[in-house]
């Protein structure tokens, strides 16, 4: 393959990348060419996701680790450097949510989620910097519309969602001018998704209906949308919080989700 969505000699690390919406951006770039590793808790589903990710291209790595224990990140971080020599590409996007009210949630439930979504990014990104920072190379993390959108019965999830917005924003300040970009993806409701099985509240053809482009996205709608943000086409691309919701966001004015 060539052109600017080659990817081809390239290393792809991707964060909860065995399942769903990350999954598929891990097979989008080794479908490029890329060397791809994911990690998440799940050995089965680490090494299901290993091997299919080497059934569309090069062999890919798998590893698993909890984004809440600083040492696992790192010792999977410092493994999959060391086997492909450096990291191009973060994709930071593991995540947990439910839905609970307040009322009913233990300051124990708010603490998972917000450790995973929101430290547990952080301490992902903290982990790959000594082998990202070089010019070219980029971070993508997944945010989602709870960040912005005060959704009821989400108050973990949209504190924790934010609080990512916010780093990307701090870290492409400070990793900028060594040339690493750093951007979100903010995925809308997504077809066929734990996330859209666990929040939704009402059918997907009720959800379309109240999306301007009249459909749920797919997973493949958010993988090219990492495939842009990651190349050379979005060199000048940096701090961005990018809306991949056929236009969802555009109506947010709080509520339920769906
Ligand atoms: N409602 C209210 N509280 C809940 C809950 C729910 N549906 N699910 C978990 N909790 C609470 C637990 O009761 C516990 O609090 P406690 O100790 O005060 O009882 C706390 O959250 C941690 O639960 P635990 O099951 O130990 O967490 P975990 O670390 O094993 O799992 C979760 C993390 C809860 C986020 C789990 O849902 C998960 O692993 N999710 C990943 C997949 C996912 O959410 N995908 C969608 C991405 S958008
Ligand atoms: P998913 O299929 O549940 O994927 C979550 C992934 O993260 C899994 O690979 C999971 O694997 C891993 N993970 C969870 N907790 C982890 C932890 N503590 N440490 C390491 N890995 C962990 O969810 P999805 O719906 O595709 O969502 C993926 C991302 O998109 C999330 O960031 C979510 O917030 C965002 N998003 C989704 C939607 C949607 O409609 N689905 C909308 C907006 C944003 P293990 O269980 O093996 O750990």
């Amino acid at each position: 393959m060539t052109g600017p969505f080659d990817y081809s000699t390239k290393t792809v690390f991707v964060s909860g990348g065995t399942s769903g919406i990350n999954l598929a951006i891990a097979k989008a770039f080794a479908a490029a060419g890329a060397r791809v590793g994911v990690m998440s808790r799940n050995p089965e589903r680490v090494a299901a996701a290993a091997a299919s990710l080497s059934a569309i291209g090069p062999q890919a790595r798998g590893y698993t680790a909890d984004v809440r224990n600083f040492e696992a990140v790192t010792a999977a971080i410092d493994a999959f450097a060391l086997e492909v020599s450096r990291i191009d590409v973060l994709v930071s996007g593991a995540a947990g949510n439910f839905l609970a009210l307040a009322r009913d949630l233990s300051p124990n439930g708010f603490k998972a989620v917000v450790d995973i979504d929101l430290l547990g990014t952080f301490q992902v990104m903290k982990a790959a910097y000594r082998h990202l920072a070089k010019p070219g190379a980029s971070v993508i993390n997944i945010s989602a519309p709870q960040a912005y959108i005060p959704f009821e019965m989400q108050v973990h999830a949209c504190a924790a969602k934010a609080g990512v917005d916010q780093v990307t924003r701090v870290l492409a300040k400070e990793w900028g001018p060594e040339g690493v970009r750093v951007n979100s993806i903010s995925p809308g409701p997504i077809a066929g998704t734990e996330g859209l099985d666990r929040l939704a509240q009402s059918s997907q053809a009720d959800i379309a209906g109240h999306i301007p482009l009249r459909r749920c996205g797919t997973v493949d709608d958010i993988a090219r949308a990492a495939l842009f943000l990651a190349s050379d086409m979005a060199s000048y691309v940096t701090g961005a919080v990018l809306p991949v919701d056929g236009g969802w966001g555009l109506s947010a004015s709080g509520g339920q989700a769906g």
